[in-house]
């Protein structure tokens, strides 16, 4: 068959009955015998929780959930960010009493291992849920409003936040609160410091972050702080972080301004010349779009892509593309190239196959596909990889509402977890040698090609 291939290639049409008339699949390129065009950090993909969640501190003792907990930990190892608009707002209390059902929750949790389960949480964690809808609506009524209130946290919040992250595999970044100011200038560092007395009374590992998004710090609450004085206050930080063993190597990010647009960039400017020596990365958010107010076009425009390198069109749901971009993605990036396609619309991605995964062997590569044409598009792998073995795990919506849809399949099965604590295998469907790779109308495909001898990959 591949001999066959090979000989007749204006055949090739006639014999895959998948190819349209007049259509011809594109051409893949694979570096496979260079050195890699880079590497990703294993923490790459990471997750923000947004700090609204402690908007009500009964809340966040959802994150006990065994669910949201297995989901979690299949996604590790990364950074877990406590962090977003709430960060300036959220005010520490180290004296504070928590609430009674806090408390009866913590007292409940206390009873069990630390990640063990905790079937006593049941019950009111059925409350809870039932009552999260409304405290959403809220937190966005407020959002909207663009009216902020501070909120206290108790010591209660940071054991069940930290508890959630060390017990999913993730490394906790805290953003501590920036808009508290001395005379409406400097820092004021003592609520931070009774944070970080508490934090390291319990030797907690956290890495640190100063303030969210200052580039709008007037809109959100009529304070002004330039890139000058925010530099000076993270210096503040990192001497505060130096008194203590523990945090005397942690590390410190910033300043996490939204997307640098004019003002954000001189901002950004002049905070690294103040302050840029105490930080040992620099942050900054995208946002493909918003994701409350986003259409189904804005997903599909190779323009809203090309804002940033990756391209994630299910940001709404899309954590089964997540898991398998963790299980079958390695760190080590692959020179790729396409032809016969608008590289914009069908975008491809070669990795080394995570060696983490059992399933596979050095040398493997993963190729990841995303189609943004409105009609399936084929991929011809070349010509000296038509022998090897592919294992495809495509990704397609389910249902009639398509790419709208809430749910996934993955080579044309629902992916469900199958109870609270047990995710589905992922399973692979294998590809004949020399076999297309047909990727449907706005779908994501990852292709393992097994036996590919990628020298980077060994
Ligand atoms: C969680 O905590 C344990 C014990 O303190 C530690 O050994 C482990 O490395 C932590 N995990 C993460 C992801 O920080
Ligand atoms: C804290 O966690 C980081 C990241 O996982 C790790 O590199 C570091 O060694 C840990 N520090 C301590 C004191 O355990
Ligand atoms: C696909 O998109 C093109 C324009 O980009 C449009 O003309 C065509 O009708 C669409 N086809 C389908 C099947 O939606």
């Amino acid at each position: 068959m591949m001999l066959l291939l090979r000989l007749l290639p204006p055949l090739l049409p006639f014999l895959l009955p998948a190819l349209a008339a007049g259509q011809r699949a594109a051409e893949l390129r694979l570096g496979l015998r260079g050195s890699p065009r880079g590497e990703v950090n294993p923490a790459f993909l990471s997750l923000t929780l947004d700090a609204s969640l402690a908007r009500d501190p009964r809340y966040v003792a959802l994150l006990s959930n065994s669910k949201l907990r297995a989901l979690a930990t299949a996604l590790s190892p990364g950074f877990l960010r406590f962090g977003g608009t709430e960060t300036d707002f959220l005010i520490f209390d180290p004296n504070k009493d928590s609430t009674s059902e806090e408390k009866i929750l913590w007292e409940l949790q206390a009873q069990q291992e630390a990640c063990g389960s905790r079937p006593a949480f049941a019950a009111v964690e059925k409350v809870l849920l039932d009552q999260w809808p409304s405290q959403e609506k809220l937190i966005l009524a407020e959002q909207n409003r663009k009216k902020h209130k501070n909120t206290t946290i108790t010591k209660n919040t940071l054991d069940i936040l930290y508890s959630f992250a060390n017990c999913s595999g993730f490394h906790l970044i805290f953003g501590l609160n920036a808009l508290l100011r001395k005379g409406g200038l400097q820092w004021d560092s003592s609520n931070a410091q009774a944070l970080l007395d508490y934090c390291a009374s319990q030797r907690y590992n956290i890495s640190w972050e100063l303030g969210n998004e200052p580039n709008s710090f007037r809109k959100k609450s009529g304070i002004h702080i330039d890139g000058f004085q925010l530099g000076q206050d993270f210096i503040h930080l990192r001497q505060l972080l130096n008194n203590y063993a523990l945090y005397q190597h942690a590390k410190l990010y910033g300043p996490d301004v939204g997307q640098p647009r004019k003002h954000t960039q001189r901002l950004l400017r002049s905070f690294l010349k103040s302050g840029g020596k105490v930080i040992d990365s620099v942050t900054w958010h995208h946002y493909y779009v918003n994701g409350r107010s986003a259409t189904r076009r804005d997903f599909l425009s190779p323009e809203v892509l090309d804002t940033f390198a990756t391209a994630i069109y299910e940001v709404l749901e899309d954590y089964w593309l997540s898991l398998l971009y963790k299980k079958l993605v390695g760190t080590k990036v692959l020179q790729v190239g396409l032809a016969g396609a608008d590289k914009r619309k069908l975008r491809v991605y070669l990795h080394c196959t995570n060696n983490l995964n059992s399933k596979y062997r050095d040398g493997d590569v993963t190729l990841f596909a995303l189609n943004l044409y409105n009609v399936t598009q084929h991929l011809q792998l070349p010509d000296h990889l038509l022998s090897k073995h592919v294992d495809q795990y495509l990704l397609l919506p389910h249902g009639k509402e398509n790419i709208l849809s809430r749910s996934i399949e993955l080579n044309g099965r629902v992916l469900r977890m199958l109870d609270d604590e047990t995710l589905p295998e992922l399973m692979e469907k294998p590809l004949g040698p020399g076999s297309l790779l047909g990727l449907p109308a706005f779908s994501y495909g990852f292709y393992v090609i097994k036996n590919a001898k990628a020298i980077a990959c060994i």
